[in-house]
């Protein structure tokens, strides 16, 4: 099933996320769900809170692009254990901020645990666009979105642009 996308200004995206405390049937059935509309829209991570849904819950697939072979990670109360002071800039984008692309500064690397589907206790390296992309997503169990990085001049542009279409649409 495909949900579809919370977008700015959507107050929902501020929400700080619960964290799962059994992995059971429907756990299982939100992460598929997740998944199947991560690969829809197409972006390369999709956290829980942005289908409405208010539980630690993150799907990740950042080479689909790339080789085209789905190969998702799903990560059940993701928290970021280490982070190097080495710092990467990638052009982020957020399903839920359509069409802005923004340089930001992230640690290059990082070290998360997290429970997988089988509530196995993980733990991962993070380099790359991965490492990126897993503080993208951990963020957004926060709360917080790329934008929040962004000069206030730069960002209220931004959220002005999205209160605007979201006027027009509603
Ligand atoms: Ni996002």
């Amino acid at each position: 099933m495909i949900y579809p996308i919370l977008k700015i200004p959507n107050k929902q995206l501020r929400e700080k996320s619960d964290p799962i405390l059994e992995i059971d049937k429907d756990i299982i059935n939100i992460l598929d769900n997740m998944a199947e509309t991560m690969y829809a829209a197409p972006g390369v991570g999709l956290a829980a809170i942005q289908i409405g849904i208010k539980k630690q819950l993150v799907v990740i697939d950042c080479q689909y692009g790339e080789n085209q072979k789905k190969n998702p990670i799903f990560l059940v109360n993701p928290k970021i254990i280490w982070r190097s002071d080495e710092k990467n800039t990638y052009k982020e984008g957020c399903l839920s901020i359509p069409e802005i692309y923004e340089d930001i500064e992230r640690s290059s690397k990082c070290k998360i645990n997290y429970r997988d589907k089988k509530n196995r206790l993980q733990e991962l390296d993070c380099e790359g666009l991965l490492s990126t992309c897993v503080q993208h997503e951990i963020d957004h169990l926060n709360g917080i979105l790329f934008i929040d990085y962004l000069s206030r001049l730069k960002r209220n542009s931004i959220e002005k642009k999205f209160i605007k279409i979201n006027k027009r649409s509603s």
